[in-house]
């Protein structure tokens, strides 16, 4: 976690419309030197400004792709902030508007675990083992898995990195054939893909940081084709299967859509799964008079509604399913760190080391090289 030391109360004292008002002023007088890129769940005062908005693929890919902005000012949260200065160029800038905007999922799998994990996983294994993290992580731990012949992932395309990660191993295939895979950091994502692909629940184990050899014996670990990180996104961990039944005894039609980081039985009842991106994109083509219920972060769900008000969309749940450190990012800080560029001041500026920088693009290229032969759904 980073700290983000208070803003001058300047900020606080202005109104929406004075900082709506700034923020215009400083991204005009910046011109083509900025380019602000908005994850799905950020706020809607928020994303109103961002000139490129997607998924944490998309976004990486679109970060990769920026060569004339400077400054890339990133309203999402600090592991985006670091794949995006891993990716561009050393002549641009990544700024986070709020430092202490991070991620409690990536917060779960620290590199000095990971690298314990390793040395007891790889040799229980007796076959080789492909690493692979979520982008949902630090940079050190993606530096990790280049190093470790792995790669990254998003939530778009788990199953198709899965599957290169396995090299040639198939669900009732040799058990011996191919390679197992560790996938940090969220037990969710790794075990809804792996299901996916055909692979049962009991080729998976869960690997316990917190415990002596991640709380496994070595059979355990032999036996295993899977095993995963026990992390997981305290948002949408919050989605179960009463909310499921809840929405399936209402009358209306819905259809569920949920987002891979929910629990396995979320996701086996649900109607469809995929990314915020694929979420996005199925309910903006879905029929008007259709009806969905959503199983992700609340901003998004909330945009989904206001916008598409003849599609009839809601939260699977009743209860606000709200990424707190996403929200940190707001009007006043994103005022404060464009005023400060437009004034010649870097503030907030996301760096990774440069050893670190190395095998994680490694990480990340690898899996942007990876090219889809099926349907992003993950279910
Ligand atoms: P995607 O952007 O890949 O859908 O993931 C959602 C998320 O939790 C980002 O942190
Ligand atoms: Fe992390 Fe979950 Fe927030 Fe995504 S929604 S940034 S995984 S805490």
């Amino acid at each position: 976690m980073f700290f983000q030391p208070p803003l001058s109360s300047r900020y606080a004292q202005l109104s929406k419309a004075e900082l709506r008002a700034g923020i215009q002023e400083s991204k005009s007088r910046l011109g083509k030197r900025l380019v602000i890129l908005g994850h799905h769940y950020q706020q809607d005062d928020v994303i109103a400004f961002a000139d490129l908005t997607g998924d944490s693929l998309k976004l990486s890919q679109l970060a990769a792709e920026q060569t004339e902005a400077e400054h890339i000012v990133f309203c999402g949260v600090h592991f985006m902030a670091e794949s995006a200065d891993i990716l561009s160029s050393d002549r641009q800038q990544v700024i986070l508007p709020d430092l202490s905007a991070g991620c409690s999922m990536a917060d779960m799998a620290h590199i000095d675990e990971a690298e314990e994990a390793w040395s007891f996983l790889a040799e229980a294994a007796g076959m080789p083992i492909t690493p692979v993290t979520y982008v949902n992580s630090a940079a050190t731990v993606k530096a990790f898995v280049g190093r470790h012949d792995g790669a990254c992932c998003t939530s778009s395309n788990a199953k198709l990195v899965l599957k290169w990660a396995l090299r040639g191993a198939k669900p009732n295939g040799d058990p011996h054939a191919g390679h197992k895979v560790i996938f940090l950091p969220d037990q969710h994502l790794g075990r809804n893909s792996a299901y996916a692909l055909g692979w049962p629940l009991e080729s998976m184990v869960l690997y316990d940081p917190k415990r002596p050899h991640g709380g496994l014996r070595p059979e355990q670990v032999r036996e295993a084709r899977f095993i995963l990180w026990q992390g997981h996104c305290s948002v949408h961990q919050l989605f179960n299967l009463e909310q499921v039944e809840a929405i399936r005894a209402f009358d209306e039609p819905y259809q569920i859509i949920v987002h891979p980081e929910c629990p396995w039985e979320v996701c086996q009842r649900a109607d469809q799964v995929g990314s915020t991106e694929y979420i996005v994109k199925t309910i903006r083509e879905a029929p008007e008079g259709s009806y969905w219920a959503v199983g992700t972060e609340i901003h998004l769900v909330g945009r989904l509604a206001a916008t598409y008000p003849e599609k009839h969309v809601r939260s699977l749940a009743d209860i606000q399913c709200l990424c707190t450190t996403m929200f940190r990012i707001d009007l006043q800080h994103l005022y404060w760190v464009l005023e400060q560029l437009a004034a010649g001041a870097v503030v907030n500026r996301v760096v990774v080391d440069e050893e670190t920088k190395r095998w994680s693009r490694v990480a990340l290229e690898r899996m942007l090289k990876l090219r889809p032969d099926q349907p992003v759904s993950a279910k």
